[in-house]
């Protein structure tokens, strides 16, 4: 008598087995992205051979990110940035005409609800560090100015820590803030310089990048988010060209464009830093 229909699977069968069996179900985009993923990791276990102990230890390792990861701290997107996988679906989704301001990684300490700021505000809410004052303009690949433009920015402070890091010891939202560009595509705002720092290495990402002996440093930056309808949004940072780092950061993030020298101010006893944003038009049915 004929046995019940069964799929066993091997290392030669299980994928296509898989892709058989999701051939039925399913959304275009949903199956495209399930088909080659488990392909791929059928591959990545064929090559690698792992025993069920080091297959177990990969799946503890995913379970303490997700319990290291709440609202104030993303142990996931560290772990996407870490691995260079957030720059490449920047790098994959954002070609941008040579003129226009590179993306870079948004990263762990982003806030979407950085409180609304008028120009000129300070947003170094304790004061403490040296002073630096952001002068900049939001411009189109034509050089006109976009008006009305929203710019959140956020930073680390003069010890290289966000204010999310150290809820107890920094007022909440210090070093963060949300403008909007003025009739001529400018912004302008006062903080503090902030020093480079270690990514945050008291987690399992942590352990394991320092496991692997993989360096845990970024230099000194301000990150920027840029969004102006019609246009593709910025997600970037400007990293001071003094810092001895450049070209030691863990995520490979810094890129020629976005190196600014942090000038002493001639009148002031700060630093002064000038930049300009160009955005690129976004494309039409792009997504967001
Ligand atoms: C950051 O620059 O804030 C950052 C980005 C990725 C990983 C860690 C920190
Ligand atoms: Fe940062």
């Amino acid at each position: 008598m004929p046995g019940p229909m069964v799929s066993p699977v091997d290392t030669l069968t299980a994928s296509d087995a898989f892709a058989r069996r999701l051939a039925a179900a399913g959304d275009g985009r949903l199956r495209q992205a399930l088909t080659a993923t488990v392909t791929h990791l059928h591959a990545l276990i064929t090559e690698l051979k792992p025993t069920p102990a080091e297959w177990r230890s990969l799946i503890a390792f995913l379970t303490e990110v997700g319990h290291a990861a709440d609202d104030r701290r993303q142990e996931w997107v560290l772990l996407s940035d870490l691995l260079g996988a957030s720059a490449l679906v920047e790098e994959v989704n954002t070609r941008r005409p040579k003129l226009a301001t590179p993306n870079t990684v948004r990263g762990p300490f982003f806030r979407a609800d950085a409180p609304a700021r008028p120009l000129g505000s300070d947003i170094s809410l304790d004061g403490v560090g040296e002073g630096l004052a952001v002068s900049a303009r939001v411009q189109d690949l034509d050089g006109a100015p976009i008006a009305g433009a929203e710019v959140i920015t956020w930073q680390a402070n003069a010890a290289g820590l966000y204010e999310n890091q150290q809820p107890d010891l920094q007022p909440e939202f210090n070093l963060r803030g949300l403008f909007r560009t003025d009739g001529e595509g400018r912004f302008h705002y006062r903080t503090i310089r902030p020093a480079g720092y270690g990514v945050p290495d008291d987690g399992p990402v942590g352990t394991l990048l320092r496991k692997a002996g993989l360096p845990l440093r970024r230099p000194a930056h301000l990150h920027f988010m840029i969004k102006a309808a019609g246009f593709e949004t910025i997600v970037t940072h400007l990293y001071d060209a003094s810092d001895p780092q450049l070209d030691a950061d863990a995520l490979f993030g810094v890129k020629p464009e976005l190196i600014c020298r942090f000038e002493r101010a001639a009148d002031k006893p700060c630093f002064r830093l000038d930049y300009t944003f160009v955005m690129a038009r976004s494309k039409q049915g792009a997504p967001a």
